[in-house]
Formats: C-alpha cells, structure tokens, sequence
C-alpha cells in the first residue's frame, strides 16, 4: 500500500468548514456510533460488585501518610544507642513508632506516585521517562480489645517495588517483587485498644523488574485481616472442580488451617457448593486437628454431579463456601467462585474448553492506564475488560506478573481464559516462594487456563535453563494438578537443549515462520502463541511522521520481530495446530516507547491506546475474533478539509461476505470480504458520508459510517455509565469530545479542555498521545485526535455527580451522572495521627520519694525495667514510691507552639517533671488523669514521673500518653 503521501489529521482541521452553528445540538446518545465517535452507548446500570470472598478482610486504604523521598535516619553514636537501635520494636527514623509524620501527605490506596511525576528526558526510558525514586508510608492502626486472640495479618496486594515494613518498631517484611502479595502476620506485634500500632513502610521504586512502567508504591489493595485463632490461612482454600470419568463433577476441597491459639483445636470444616442461585447443591464436612501454632489439612469431596459448564460465552459460576466450626458453631468462612469447565491443550487441534476447540483470541496485558498508573482501581480494570470483550478477545496474558486478584475474579465472571505468569526466572527459594504464591492464590479460578513460569528468557537454551524450569514447572504441577505450564519462548527452540522439552505447551513469542517446523519436529508438543504482533499505531493518525514520532493506524508498521496485526492473526488462524495468539498488546501502557524514545513516553502497541479508546485495528479484531455477530469497520474518519479530490485508502474490516463502499450515497463497489487483510478503496475525497455495508446473503447486516464534521462548536461529555455506585470507590472513564453544529463528532480537535466536577473526583485525565507530556493528575488535558479522557471517582453516598468541560471558544459541556446508594465496603476507621510515649525506663521500688533526677546511667540497660505505658505495676505489699522516665522528640508544631501532655491514667499520687521543671502533681492516689502544658522546645524533651504507689493497688502508667497541640 502506498499511503505515504497521505492525510495529516491536523489540529482545527474542521474549523474551516463551519456549517449552522446556531442549530440545536443534537443529543449525545443518538449520535454514538452514527458519525464516528468511538465510544460505546453509556451504559444504565451500576456493574456488580466484585464479590467479597474473605469476610474477616477489611480495606485499609483511607489515613495512609506518604513522604516522597527517603528519609534517612541518623546512625547511632554511641554504644547505647546502638545496643538499643538493634533492639525489637525499636527502629529509628521514619520506622519508629513516635516518628513525626503530621506534615506528611494524606493519601488513600491504591497509589501509584510515579503517576505524578513529570517526564524527564533523564528519567528511564523504559519506564516512560518517569522519575520514580523511593518513598515512605505511614498508618496509625487501632485495634480493638475485642480482636485480641484472633489471628491478625496486613496484606498488601502489591507494592512498586523492593518494600521493608515496620510495625511498631520491628521490621516484619522485606518483599523484593512489586507483583506478589505481601502477607504479614501482625499476631505477635499487634497492640489493642488505647495503644496504636504504626505501619511504615519504605519503598524503593528505583528498583526495576521490567521494562515497562511499573509505577511506584502502594498500588494495589491493601487489607487488614482479622480471623478466629483457628482458621483458614490467606489462600487456604484449594476447590478447583474435576470431571470425572463417569462424566459426574466433583469439587475436592482442601482447607489449610492454623490455629495461632494456647491450645490444640479439634475443629469441623464444612464446605458447601451453591449454584448461581445461591441454593446449594452439595455438601460436605471433614474433620481437623490443629496443632498449636502449627498447619493441618481438612479434605473434602463435594458431589456436584452434572453442573452447568462454565465457558467464554457463558461463564457460569458456582461458590464453594468453605467454613469452619468450632463446638458446632462457624468461626471462618471463605467463598471461592468455582467453574466447571474442562481444558486441554491438544498437539494437532489446539485448545480445548469442554471438549470444544477454542482459538485463544488473546492479548497481553500490563496493568496501566492514563492518569491511573499502575494504581488501576478495579472498576476501570473491568471497563477495560469490557472493551476487549466487545472486540472478541478471549483470552488474556498477564505480562509478565501475577495479575491483581480482582481481574480474575472479573476473568471468571466474564469468561476470559487466563495465562498466569510468573515475574522472575528463579527457582531459589525466595523467587519460589513467589511462584507458589501465585499458584496458591490463583489455581481455583476457571478463567486460568496455564502457568508461564517465563518470558524471553536469555537461559531458555541452556542447561540451567532446563533444570531451573524442570523445578519451578514441578512446583507449580505439586500445587496444581490441573493446569499445564508453558514458557515464552523467543528462539532456541531447535537447540539440543532448550526448555521446550519439560513445559507442557510451548509458549512461541513471535517467530511465526517457525510454527510449521517446530510441530513437525515436535509432533506431541502442543504449541500456542505466548506473544505475537507488537505492531504499532497512534490512534486517529492515518500517515506516519517519523520526525513526529507518529506512526499510522492503517496497521501497515510492526516491530521487526513481530507482524502487523492481520498478518500475525493470518498465521495462527490457518493452523490448527497453534492453539491461538496474544497479541502485544491489548491497550497502549506508559514506557516502552518503541520504536522511538524520547520525547515519546508510552508505547504504540496497543489495540487501543492509553485511554482505552479503540485504534484501526480494534475494527480489525473485531473481523478476526467475532463470529456470532456481523461487524463492519471503516477507517479513516471522513474529515480532511483540504483534500477534496486527493485519493484517500479506505480501508474496511468485516465479518461478512461483501461489503459496499458508498460515498454520498454513491456505490463505489462491492467487494468479497478478505476477513483476515480486510478491503480496500481507493477514494476520491469528497467531504460528505462515507459508509460501508457489510452483507451477507444479499442483506446488510452491519453498517459503519463516518461524516465529514463541521468546525467545532461544542465539547461533550459521554460517560461509560449514566449511573455510579455511591460506594466512595467507583470509577468510570468519560470520554471528553468536541461536536460540530449538527452534534458530529469531529476527529481532528487537539484543543485544551478543562474541567469541573462536584460530587466526585477528578482521579486521572489522559488522551492516548503517547508524545504527550501533559500531566495526567488535574483538570485539563488536550483533546488528541478528537479525544480525551477524564476518570472520575464518585464521592459517598446518593447524590448527583455535575461535569463540566470548557475549551476556548467552544459552547461548554455538562454532564450529570446520578450516584446511587450503595454499601460501601468496608474500610478500616482511620485513626488521626497522635504523638504517644509508649515506652518509659521504670526504676525498681524505693521506700523514700527519689530525687526526680534520679537515671540509669547512660548504658545501664539493667537496672531499670523497659515497660510500655499502660501496664500496671504489680500491687505491693506496702508503699513505694518508683520513677518513670522517658526522652521524645516533640512533633513539630508542639516543639515550635508547645503543647499539652496527657497522662490518661496513673495509679497512685504522682509528680511530673520535664527536663528538670515541676509541671504538675497528681494528688489521689485512685487510677485517673494527669495533664499539664508542656513549653515549646523541640528536645529532645526529658519526663519524669514518680509515682507513689499506695499498698496493694495496681500503680504506674495504667494508660496512653499523648503529647498534642493545645
Ligand atoms: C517482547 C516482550 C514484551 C515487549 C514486546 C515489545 O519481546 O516480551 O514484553 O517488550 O517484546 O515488542
């Protein structure tokens, strides 16, 4: 094809044929689909909900502190304060419980902070030339009296990248890989009621595992996890469905139990399978004997006899509730979707679901979006999904990482089938772990179809590389005995030695020419396209402008080592054999930018771009991948003032048998349709209506239509839905566009728009220009191309979400979405950050009230007791008097204004000195408050306490001590 003297899609293009502009605006929803704009009808309803499937989890994602930059803690100098710097609970710096963080940055979770930076051209490129750095976050967590015995553990679904996390004072974990969960069990350092627990947590984002954007921080869920002492642990429920050779289904159910109580337990699990009614339908018990502090295994069968299947077109899902009773009585419970479905790669045909051939109509996925990040919430993550459903896909390839859990749970629902994969190539024992996590947590869900222990491994070809895929491919078959595992390959699949020979599917990236050689080698070996594709597109571009780093969307350009769209599928689809592709990749991400670099800081390889706003060659997929629906799709837009009598490539996709090309009402012939490489007409251009009818047995059965638009005169709004949940959680992408007189859209604006929004939030803006260095967090962005995106969060509660957008000389637009009463999850109550002195040296009993001076000398960590405010001193037989000290550091405005320092309880009478100054006396004996001002200062500041304690009372510091502003 030779396009390259064509069409630049130009700013304010369409300016120079203004018609009518004092007609009426035509409503939004009429004109979706009719004159190009690319977006789906809104939709009415609210999505459901993603199922909560661990009752004793809780969100905490609200009253999370954050400092961008490290913060560097003095080294001890001297031996005492070294021998107390390595001690339990006592980490310095930003880690320490007392550490002043009232002037850090309130945050909620999911955070991605890389999403905030600006581009530098300094920055990594593959990480979309993004500064990403290291950072702190802090949260103060109250326990509850009444959580005291029950297991209690932190999860954080995700953390960009290498993490440590204190909790108070004491390191808990080191994670080292931005894609595993990171599960802490708090149990031993929990603290309960008036005594808080601080959660910090370093995170060092420079650290690189791939190369593409992997954000920065916090960016998934995080949970706080409360469970009876004997229960299911995270990820403890093992119920993936069998069929048996009778034809009969059967779910076998293995809980893993734990009991972190004084005693053994005899315990009762229960398990029962509902059908998507929620009626059960099985049945089953088994019974337990946990150890004290130790695992044991309950097993079960479940009969489910003939169940519905589960598949793409109807993804049925059935819930295992897995429970366990204590003396008769439910203390755990767990709810796990289920699929009946059958899988199975053949050598010869390719993929089977049930016992039915299905191509894998896939593509590769990174978890990124504009304005978002990484930190992508789960609403939008199933818009997306929805897009690539509407497009035909699925299946889905989770590069190269562990998914969030929450697209799979969407995977189950909305029946994609999933290649799970894993992030690092390393049998040893700590990149295993994360391997059998993955396995762990993943191997119920029916979309999971295969494990990819690898990507383009430089070892595939090697003698390590074998023996490190035999151990990690046993590993995974001991966690699961249902699902096979495959590599990605890219070469040395001929080699004498190479991983080919011990995965169950060869995973082919790429080298498409050596499909048919491979299985004739391999005849037994079933093979699938791990990776293909990586062509590239700049959506609404129809030339490519090298020097602009522009790249047409004629699906004419492709990485070397890869193919343009139609070619790529063109060679899966003819052969049997190959059990289907995953295109590179499904939308656009940050980072790798290939082929260009800087300025360019996002990639060209999407389906769709950043946005999730569909390129030529979503049209192109939909032709390939749907077979139950007639589509028709035309590229490309009809609006090129200028160009009237030039010849312009129309370029049609269609399922159909023919397709007719009519501009102005004009035939310009009909053509049998190439499904694969699409059709093509040579246009005179004329501005009008181009349309192409795509027919089968003589009808039309599917139409796509583009008009040339008139200058523009008004922005819109068009929102995916027309309702939100009033969940404090829901997100939803709006399409931001600009409209002709007649309500056209018109594909050629790249105007600035800003924008207002009550009743929500503004959380990301974008427009898919990957030379774009516009920031995405605020209230403006350029259209591009005719198109930009705002995501919204809507606020709490029942209420109406107003949007407006302005753009110069430009009608504005406004949008109400109404946000409906919906029961917010639920989230872990934020506890407002409060300097305590939670730790005090106690001196031993004296008869005589001491000289409030009176200390161990410095390094004399023996003689006086460490105790934590809020334990009592054992009553004595008579009375004493005993001196409480401790040193702190006032937080800032306390040190600068002063403040109060509150006692909430001391038993006996007491006198409090700060640095060598009387503040106040306490004159009862019987436990009650003590609170005095403290002057400005910022300290260290020394306390005494002495306490005379009457005979036979509880003494000392019975409760919290709080230093505060006044
Ligand atoms: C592949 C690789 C992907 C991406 C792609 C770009 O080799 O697996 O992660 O880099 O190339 O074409």
């Amino acid at each position: 094809m030779h396009r390259r003297q064509l069409l630049a899609g130009g700013a304010g293009l369409g300016a120079l044929i203004a018609t009518h502009p004092q007609r009426a605006l035509a409503a939004p929803a009429k004109r979706l689909g009719h004159d190009g704009f690319p977006m789906p009808q809104p939709a009415r309803t609210l999505p459901q909900p993603l199922l909560v499937q661990d009752p004793s989890r809780t969100l905490l994602e609200r009253g999370w502190r954050f400092h961008e930059g490290d913060v560097v803690p003095p080294m001890p100098d001297t031996h005492n304060a070294t021998y107390l710097s390595v001690k339990a609970g006592n980490a310095l710096g930003a880690a320490a419980m007392t550490f002043d963080d009232s002037d850090w940055k309130a945050v909620r979770l999911p955070h991605d902070w890389a999403a905030a930076q600006p581009f530098l051209e300094t920055a990594n490129v593959s990480q979309g030339y993004r500064p990403r750095g290291i950072a702190w976050y802090r949260r103060t967590l109250q326990l509850d009296p009444a959580d005291r015995g029950k297991t209690i553990e932190l999860h954080f679904d995700g953390i960009a990248t290498n993490a440590t996390i204190w909790v108070n004072g004491s390191t808990v974990a080191h994670n080292w890989s931005g894609y595993n969960s990171v599960h802490i069990d708090l149990t031993p350092f929990a603290r309960f009621g008036d005594e808080t627990n601080v959660i910090a947590i370093r995170v060092d984002a420079n650290a690189m595992e791939g190369w593409w954007y992997e954000g920065a921080g916090l960016y998934r869920h995080a949970w706080l996890v409360r469970r009876a002492p004997v229960a299911i642990v995270t990820d403890g429920v093992h119920c993936d469905p069998r069929k048996g050779e009778d034809g009969r289904w059967q779910v076998p159910v293995t809980a893993t139990l734990a009991n972190t109580g004084r005693d053994p337990a005899s315990v009762t699990v229960e398990a029962l399978l509902l059908d998507p009614d929620g009626k059960t339908v099985a049945s089953g018990r088994a019974d337990a004997s946990v150890p004290v502090l130790q695992q044991a295994e309950a097993t079960l069968k479940l009969d489910a006899g003939n169940s519905q299947l589960w598949s793409v077109e109807t993804p049925t899902l059935y819930t295992v509730v897995t429970r366990v009773l204590r003396d008769g009585s439910p203390v755990d419970e767990r709810r796990t979707p289920v699929g009946f479905r059958t899988i199975r790669f053949d050598a010869d045909r390719g993929f089977f679901l049930n016992d039915q051939p299905v191509k894998l109509k896939g593509v590769c996925l990174h978890q990124d979006h504009a304005g978002v990040g990484v930190a992508v919430p789960d609403a939008l993550i199933a818009w997306r999904l929805e897009r690539l459903k509407a497009m035909g896909c699925n299946a889905i390839r989770c590069t190269h990482n562990a998914p969030n859990a929450e697209l799979l749970d969407l995977c189950d629902r909305m029946g994609f089938l999933v290649m799970d994969e894993n992030r690092h190539f390393n049998p040893a024992p700590d990149y295993m772990e994360q391997l059998e996590w993955l396995v762990r947590r993943d191997r119920n869900h029916p979309s999971v179809i295969l494990w990819s222990v690898f990507n383009e491994e430089p070892m595939q070809g090697t003698e390590a590389g074998v023996e490190m895929v035999r151990r990690m491919a046993a590993t995974v078959h001991r966690l699961d005995g249902a699902r096979p595992v495959t590599a990605a390959m890219n070469g040395s699949f001929y080699d004498p030695v190479n991983v080919s020979t011990v995965v169950d599917v060869m995973g082919f990236n790429y080298y498409q020419a050596d499909y048919d050689r491979f299985h004739q080698l391999n005849p037994t070996k079933p093979i699938t396209s791990s990776e293909d594709t990586s062509a590239f597109e700049t959506r609404g571009a129809y030339e490519s402008i090298p020097a602009g780093h522009v790249i047409t969307s004629y699906d004419e350009e492709a990485a070397s080592w890869g193919g343009t769209h139609r070619d790529t599928w063109r060679e899966i689809a003819k052969r049997p054999f190959v059990a289907g592709g995953f295109v590179w990749t499904g939308f656009d991400y940050h980072g790798e930018p290939t082929p260009y670099d800087w300025p360019t800081i996002a990639s060209f390889f999407g389906i769709l771009d950043l946005c999730g706003f569909p390129k030529t060659a979503f049209d192109i997929h939909r032709a390939h991948w749907i077979d139950d629906e007639a589509v028709v799709g035309i590229a490309p837009h009809w609006t090129w003032p200028g160009r009237e009598g030039q010849t312009i490539p129309v370029f049609v996709s269609s399922n159909a048998e023919t397709v007719l090309l009519r501009l102005n009402g004009r035939d310009l012939g009909v053509q049998k349709v190439d499904r694969i490489m699409g059709n093509e007409w040579q246009v005179p251009y004329q501005p009008g209506r181009i349309e192409a009818l795509a027919m089968r047995g003589g009808k039309v059965v599917a139409t796509a239509v583009h008009e040339t638009a008139g200058a523009p005169v008004a922005l819109r709004l068009t929102p995916a839905r027309t309702v939100m949940a009033g969940d404090g959680e829901d997100v939803q992408p709006i399409t931001v566009d600009a409209i002709d007189a007649r309500g056209r859209h018109v594909p050629t604006v790249n105007q600035m728009a800003q924008f207002t929004v009550e009743g929500a939030e503004i959380i990301g803006v974008g427009n898919g220009d990957p030379n774009s260095h516009e920031p995405e967090h605020g209230d403006r962005r350029s259209l591009f191309n005719g198109l930009a995106q705002l995501i919204v969060r809507a606020a709490p509660g029942k209420g109406t979400i107003t949007l407006s957008a302005t753009a110069d000389g430009l009608k504005p637009a406004r949008l109400t979405i109404s946000r409906l009463a919906t029961q917010a999850p639920p989230q872990v109550p934020v506890t407002p950050p409060t300097m305590t002195i939670g730790e005090w040296r106690r001196s031993p009993a004296m008869a005589e009230r001491p000289d409030p001076a009176i200390a161990p000398p410095d390094g004399d960590n023996n003689s006086w007791a460490f105790v934590r405010s809020g334990t009592p001193t054992r009553p004595e037989a008579s009375a004493g008097w005993r001196v409480y000290r401790a040193a702190f550091r006032p937080w800032k405005r306390v040190g600068a204004e002063g403040g109060t320092i509150r006692f909430d309880s001391i038993g006996g009478t007491a006198e409090l000195w700060l640095d060598g100054q009387k503040l106040a006396t306490k004159a009862s004996a019987a436990p009650g408050p003590l609170v005095a001002d403290i002057p400005a200062g910022t300290g260290p500041r020394r306390v005494a306490l002495l306490v005379s304690a009457p005979a036979n009372s509880p003494s000392g510091i019975l409760g919290k001590v709080t230093v505060t502003t006044r």
